[in-house]
């Protein structure tokens, strides 16, 4: 065990000694504690990490200065469409990704280490549920994802595949994430296929520099970004494993997005058939002022520049055809392959520049009673897993509809965007498309035809319920043979089991 005078010199070497102020006072248990997580903090680390919060947070925000000029869009040969063009090339991307899928050559990455504070839940999101007739989580819909998707592949190759599932959690989510998944019999996935593993933590800081202690026996630490994903990747030897089991390309993706769709083959194939090292999956912005970031070239690099940092003017330009010129919004959701991973984790990790949040954070007063601060009073620095754009030799971009494949869930329903129940509608109305699309209609309380309404948009209620387990199909295909030509009263349920269709 570290002792309270090393400890203290360590702490004096990083400007950070209040965090002991408390120390004397301490029963023995709290305060080994709070040594043994001190003297894990390596101190010129530390140091720079003060300096770089507080220093950053004294730049004004907002849009850089001269941005606009080195702006540019991605050149059109590097954007991909799930929608737009040749349906046959789209035929071929998927065949490409059901191909590498059933080599067992594809891994699926979810970034599951937020806190999740504005959502306000103590669990990880994951294990949330928002409402559906089936009363599925996140997670569970995740993992469904990945069965049916694997079975696809394995259908048209002949083969039994898997489709490895590594989950980095952080100190907050870890544990809860590990029992739930026990609990749930790890959603029949087989458990040596699902790898969890945790990322690093980092102490929250005040403007002026000083680490924030969130009780007298406790630093306040917090998660170190999604781009924390690169220093964890490293520290449990992931590529390690991935390379063990053969993958090559990774899909990695947030876990709030509840269209999610896992190693899609379209997305997989696309980026493979390119050459692609690095890729993004994109959707259209709504609005110009809409708050995501847009994946774009900087100086010819690259990047995802977040909305801020936009002015207004560069937002609202467009294109001849009416379009916004800046439209690619980033929504979380890439491929790497494992190659590219390799070197950024060597090379590159290093020079990710963190991003701050200021944040309200707990903290305990001079007299040591415990504060929650009702403004922002700290700093947490986070990396972003998108930082690394800028390494990439062949980036590449795929737009997607956001109906089909994006509907976040950020915030708690007292807000009117990425809620509970927006999320729950998208998926819901998405499910009432895909079985119109698939020949079957809706019946009203009287046995009236309720009318078809196949472009619904995701913000709408759909006019019936239903509800298509990921079992029976991943992204709308298959699903004539039980619904052509029929007609079903609200809510219609196309269970896992044996896909039947349960009429209450
Ligand atoms: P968000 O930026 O939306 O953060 O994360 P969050 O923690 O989920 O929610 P708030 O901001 O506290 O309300 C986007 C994705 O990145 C993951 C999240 O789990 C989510 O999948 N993430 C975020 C991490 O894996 N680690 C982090 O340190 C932060």
């Amino acid at each position: 065990m570290a002792s309270e005078q090393d400890v203290r010199a360590r702490l004096q070497r990083a400007g950070q000694e209040h965090l002991l102020r408390f120390c004397a006072e301490l029963a023995p248990g709290p305060r080994a504690a709070l040594l043994a997580e001190l003297a894990a903090l390596e101190p010129e680390a530390l140091r720079e990490h003060c300096r770089r919060a507080a220093a950053a947070c004294a730049r004004p925000p907002g849009p850089a200065p001269d941005l606009a000029a080195r702006l540019r869009p991605l050149p059109p040969e590097r954007v991909g469409s799930a929608y737009r063009g040749d349906a046959g090339m789209r035929r071929l991307w998927e065949s490409e990704g059901f191909h590498q899928i059933s080599r067992n050559k594809v891994a699926v990455l979810l970034l599951a280490g937020g806190q999740g504070t504005r959502l306000g839940v103590t669990y990880p999101k994951g294990m949330y549920q928002v409402g559906l007739p089936s009363q599925k989580t996140l997670y569970q819909l995740q993992a469904e994802r990945i069965r049916r998707v694997e079975q696809l592949a394995g259908e048209r190759h002949g083969t039994r595949c898997v489709l490895p599932w590594y989950i980095m959690t952080s100190e907050f989510t870890l544990g809860p994430t590990v029992k739930f998944f026990k609990e749930q019999d790890f959603f029949c996935l087989d458990p040596n296929n699902v790898v969890m593993f945790e990322q690093r933590m980092l102490p929250a800081v005040t403007f002026d520099g000083k680490a924030i202690l969130e009780r007298k026996d406790k630093v306040a630490l917090a998660p170190d970004g999604n781009g924390g994903l690169y220093c964890a990747l490293a520290d449990h030897q992931v590529l390690e494993d991935m390379e063990r089991r053969g993958v090559e390309f990774v899909h990695v993706y947030c876990v709030d997005n509840i269209l999610v769709r896992l190693a899609d083959p379209v997305f997989i194939g696309f980026c493979v058939l390119q050459g692609a090292d690095c890729g993004a999956k994109v959707v259209e912005k709504a609005y110009p002022e809409e708050p995501v970031g847009v994946v774009c070239q900087v100086d010819g690099v690259p990047q995802v520049v977040e909305y801020s940092e936009i002015s207004p003017e560069t937002a609202q330009l467009r294109r001849p055809d009416g379009s916004l010129l800046y439209s690619a919004g980033n929504i979380c959701n890439h491929f790497f392959t494992r190659g590219f991973l390799q070197t950024v984790t060597r090379e590159f990790e290093p020079l990710l520049t963190p991003h701050v949040a200021v944040k309200k954070v707990p903290y305990v007063d001079e007299e040591g009673n415990p504060v929650k601060p009702i403004k922002p009073n700290g700093i947490k620095m986070e990396k972003f897993v998108f930082d690394v754009f800028q390494f990439a030799k062949n980036f590449v971009a795929f737009e997607v509809l956001r109906d089909e494949e994006f509907s976040p869930l950020k915030n708690a329903d007292s807000a009117d965007r990425d809620t509970p129940s927006t999320a729950r509608r998208a998926l819901l109305a998405q499910h009432y498309r895909w079985a119109l699309q698939a020949g079957a209609h809706f019946l009203d309380a009287h046995g009236v035809q309720l009318p078809e309404m196949p472009s619904l948009p995701s913000s709408a209620e759909p006019p019936a319920v239903c509800e298509i387990s990921p079992l029976v199909s991943y992204s709308g295909e298959g699903l004539e043979v039980y619904l052509r030509g029929q007609g079903f009263p609200s809510p219609l349920i196309l269970d896992e089991n044996r896909a039947r269709v349960l009429q209450p």
